[in-house]
């Protein structure tokens, strides 16, 4: 296996980029993610569901069995009924099986080498090394159809039946002893950013390292004339180290989550207009670039004014945010982007 000493260009923007914009998720708080039998537990039930499904079963399994002792005695029918809903039913029979193995024959722990592990009932390759690498932080990752469109993306890889190629890819790009977060941060570029569909290439923390950006920005430029349009006109307010948010009002769409102050345009007006149209009377500069993104069915083109304030001003519905709060807030992937865009503060 080869593993770089000195980490890539690619994958320190990588992790600097998860730091500042990973998904959060119950099974990645600290405590959580350092116990493999936990880690073990996410991965089965992520593999074929939907992330944002699990959050509750996961909960409630780990509540429910919070060490593999309490799983490998626990009633194969109890540990079904917690699954319904889930599917794929088998995952819960060998999830309950290996428990016991575990707990028998290798007291209890979560074995850390991969020929092991492969052993067991209900865990192949995938979750062999997704274990190694989130729980162990070992110098491998599990490939995921998410990573491997991604690495297939980024180094024109055909993504069927080309595993060994898309591997000694992957191999190159190891940090060694951050893997956990390396894996975790391509799985959310990849369901995020680099999408099957809707690619978001222009946000993208490794677009200058990435075939498939540099060979289709003009493509994707043109494609976007055709298709329904909006505009996103973003007005970001900073005072010292600290920026405005605003909570979105209780419409359908991302009730409650908190955002620049922004005008969403079905027609695009002049920056002149759009200057004049913003939330408060202030001296608002035009930052130069812009983005687009999808949301749904249309694609958005989006950019940006700012204003400096000598001042903290008051504006309904708003708080001031310094840089090391706004991980903490809850925001939607497209503002999270837009701010790791931005980098305002
Ligand atoms: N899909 C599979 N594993 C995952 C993880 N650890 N976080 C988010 N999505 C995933």
């Amino acid at each position: 296996m080869i593993v770089s000493k000195k980490m890539s260009n690619l994958t320190h923007n990588l992790l600097n980029w998860y730091s500042k914009n990973k998904r959060q998720f119950p099974w990645r708080v600290k405590k959580n993610i350092e116990n493999p039998y936990y880690v073990w537990v996410s991965e089965v039930m992520l593999q074929q569901t939907n992330a944002n499904t699990v959050i509750n079963y996961y909960k409630k399994f780990i509540k429910n069995w919070p060490t593999i002792y309490s799983l490998s005695k626990a009633k194969l029918d109890s540990v079904l009924f917690q699954w319904q809903g889930l599917g794929y039913y088998n995952r819960a029979v060998n999830l309950h099986k290996t428990a016991k193995i575990i707990s028998k024959k290798f007291n209890g722990k979560i074995p850390k080498n991969y020929e092991t592990l492969i052993q067991l009932p209900g865990i192949g390759e995938y979750t062999a090394n997704a274990i190694l690498a989130i729980a162990y932080n070992k110098n491998t990752i599990g490939v995921d159809v998410n990573i491997n469109r991604v690495i297939s993306r980024l180094y024109n890889l055909n993504s069927d039946n080309n595993k060994s190629e898309i591997s000694k890819k992957i191999y190159t790009l190891l940090p060694i002893n951050k893997c956990s977060n390396f894996m975790q941060a391509l799985m959310d570029l990849g369901s995020e950013i680099c999408r099957k569909k809707s690619v978001n290439c222009l946000i993208c923390p490794i677009k200058k390292y990435c075939h498939f950006y540099n060979e289709k920005k003009e493509i994707n430029f043109d494609a976007l004339k055709d298709k329904k349009r909006k505009f996103l006109f973003v007005y970001l307010i900073k005072y010292k180290n600290q920026i405005i948010l605003k909570k979105r009002k209780k419409t359908k769409f991302l009730h409650g989550l908190m955002e620049i102050p922004n005008n969403l345009l079905n027609n695009k007006p002049s920056l002149k207009v759009a200057k004049q149209n913003a939330p408060l009377n202030l001296d608002w500069k035009t930052l130069p670039g812009k983005l687009n993104s999808k949301i749904s069915n249309f694609e958005l083109e989006i950019r940006f004014f700012q204003a400096q304030v000598e001042k903290k001003i008051t504006l309904k519905n708003t708080v001031w945010v310094k840089k090391n709060e706004i991980q903490k807030i809850p925001i939607s992937s497209l503002m999270r982007n837009i701010l790791y865009y931005l980098n305002p503060t």
